[in-house]
């Protein structure tokens, strides 16, 4: 047999692998017990004796050719099972993430805080778990008020020890309390955040939703800067060309007190289902800060005044995303929720 011819085999055989499988294969067919090798050694017995030595010399040169060229194959095919999982090519486009983004009540609170901070309000935020005094007492709201009764409040088990008694607030009002205790006029501050009532839940009622509570304190402040900032806010969230409307209402927390509509963002004005084709819709409580608040909180009446007000965040997304169902904020679906 031609020892060259055989090399060229091999070195073509070895080439060809590209498997630990392919790999023994080759290496049982050259160096296996029954393989070329072994049938090389065994032949020499039968070679004439000046021949003998140099072919057993070759055949150790094709032996350890073969030994090295698998070596080296080998290596290369562990090298590649070692890089293919964690190979990645770094100039190929990365993989997009998927981006969140704020809730649409989160975005409406951000864009109204935004607008009273611009006109100098600050933004405080209060306990959804609140004290009966906080909540009702301290706003003038007296014992046999309806809003009291354990169908309009959560109330909470409340320890023995507790001089208290606790729940979860039913507006952001009690904040009001929280902050004038604290400080000193002149305030201007807004209160973003949940608020509870036990209602039964259908297209424009949740038992948690959304308010922000604004109030000013001062030495004369009156009735004309609460209709200004209101305007402010209105058209700043509405747009230029928004109508409001103030009606006689009772708080027992404002004396005197209305409540605000806005003309229809969806219509206009004009008259649709979604204002009940009144053309006005209602979106926040407001008023002058009754003497007995001021009293509670330990501000002379006399001294200062102050205007509050108490609007639904929900109630405002709707109009101004259009949104017919305020369950629709609630159900986690991210079909709605990506649209905004
Ligand atoms: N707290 C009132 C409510 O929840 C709203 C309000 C706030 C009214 C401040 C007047 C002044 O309905």
């Amino acid at each position: 047999m031609d020892i060259n011819s055989l090399k060229t085999q091999i070195d073509a055989d070895i080439e060809k692998i590209d498997s630990p499988a392919a790999l023994e294969e080759v290496r049982v067919k050259y160096l296996g017990r029954k393989g070329l090798i072994a049938q090389l050694t065994s032949s020499i017995p039968g070679l004439p004796q000046e021949q003998r030595k140099t072919f057993g010399q070759e055949v150790n040169e094709l032996k350890a050719r073969i030994l090295s060229l698998l070596d080296e194959k080998q290596k290369s095919i562990a090298g590649k099972k070692e890089l293919s999982p964690s190979y990645s090519d770094i100039s190929l486009p990365g993989l997009a993430q998927d981006l969140g983004h704020l809730h649409p009540i989160t975005q409406i609170t951000n864009e109204i805080c935004a607008i009273f901070s611009r006109m100098g309000f600050i933004i405080i935020e209060g306990p959804e778990v609140e004290t009966e005094y906080n909540n009702f007492t301290g706003l003038n709201i007296p014992l046999e008020h309806p809003s009291r009764d354990v169908f309009d409040t959560f109330y909470l088990n409340t320890p023995k020890s507790n001089t208290q008694k606790l729940l979860l607030r039913s507006h952001t009002s009690p904040v009001q309390i929280r902050v004038m205790k604290s400080r000193k006029p002149p305030l201007a501050v807004v209160v973003p955040g949940r608020v509870y009532r036990p209602d039964a839940v259908d297209a424009s009622h949740s038992f948690m939703f959304h308010q922000i509570e604004g109030f000013m304190v001062d030495e004369g402040i009156k009735f004309s800067h609460l209709k200004g900032v209101l305007e402010v806010f209105a058209k700043s969230v509405f747009g230029e060309d928004i109508k409001m409307r103030f009606r006689p209402h009772f708080f027992p927390f404002t004396e005197p007190s209305a409540e605000v509509d806005i003309s229809c963002a969806i219509c206009r004005g004009k008259g649709c289902s979604s204002c009940g084709r009144k053309g006005w819709l209602e979106i926040l409580g407001a008023g002058m800060i009754h003497p007995n608040v001021f009293k509670h909180v330990g501000y002379d009446p006399k001294k200062y005044t102050g205007f509050a007000f108490g609007m639904g965040v929900d109630r405002i997304a709707m109009l101004k995303f259009g949104i017919n169902d305020i369950r629709l904020f609630y159900e986690n679906d991210l079909r709605f929720l990506k649209q905004f």
